[in-house]
């Protein structure tokens, strides 16, 4: 089996929906039948705690979530690669972090989630510059922008802004502000695991999915 590809969720602020990303990601691709290790590195350990509500669920259906620093993660990265098919990394709300840089460090891909809105696309601009840094330094980083918590109703507009201010890719996929999104994290698993109602959000998952594959070349 070939080592995993590494994803990166990241971003400057909390609230931007990096565990929500994260977990989504796990469940999406776990959806397709592909093998997946979740990496909590935010010291609040929310995607960890995410998934410490699963025991409702069989535990085929449960992700595999780790807590780590930084520094295990650097250390235990190769054989996070050698046990899963992609890697997910939830990282702390600053880019600053240690173990954010780490994730970084390690990762093929930073997801950048990205609220459209003025003050949220400050921090995230931040972020890209960063990452763009960063990708000057590795030969394998890529960065690209998920636009997060996007409003039906201004959806054309905020997008569109948003697509003008980043040099970084967006992603043809985005999360709009649903439900379903919150709901997930109350039964520890992703929207692909809700009952009912959560059909637009599957259907963005996987979209997402679909497009972080082809960031990654895999497609
Ligand atoms: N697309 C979305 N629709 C609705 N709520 C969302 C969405 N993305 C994130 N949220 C909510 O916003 C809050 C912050 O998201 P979270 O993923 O915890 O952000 P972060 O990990 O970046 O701090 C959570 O309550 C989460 O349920
Ligand atoms: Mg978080």
């Amino acid at each position: 089996m070939p080592l995993a590809r590494v994803i990166a969720v990241v971003s400057q602020k909390g609230g931007a929906g990096k565990t929500t990303v994260t977990m989504q990601l796990g469940g999406g691709f776990h959806a397709l039948g592909a093998s997946v290790v979740l990496v909590d590195l935010d010291p609040q350990e929310s995607a960890y705690r995410w998934a410490e509500a699963a025991p409702l669920l069989d535990s085929e259906l449960q992700l595999d979530v780790r807590k780590m620093s930084g520094l295990e993660l650097i250390k235990h990265i190769g054989d996070l690669q050698r046990e899963a098919e992609y890697v997910i990394l939830d990282t702390p709300p600053s880019i600053h972090h240690p173990s954010t840089l780490a994730a970084l460090a390690v990762a093929h891909l930073a997801v950048i989630p990205a609220v459209p809105s003025p003050t949220d696309l400050w921090s995230t601009l931040a972020v890209e510059r960063l990452i763009l840094t960063r990708m000057e330094h590795s030969y394998r980083l890529h960065g690209c922008i998920l636009p997060n918590r996007v409003q039906n109703t201004a959806l054309a507009t905020d997008v569109l802004e948003l697509l003008h201010e980043f040099t970084l890719p967006i992603l043809d996929a985005m999360l709009c502000q649903r439900n379903a999104y919150p709901q997930s994290a109350v039964i520890g698993a992703s929207v692909f695991q809700l009952a009912s109602g959560a059909d637009a959000a599957q259907k963005e998952v996987a979209q997402l999915i679909a497009a972080v594959l082809k960031q990654l070349g895999e497609n």
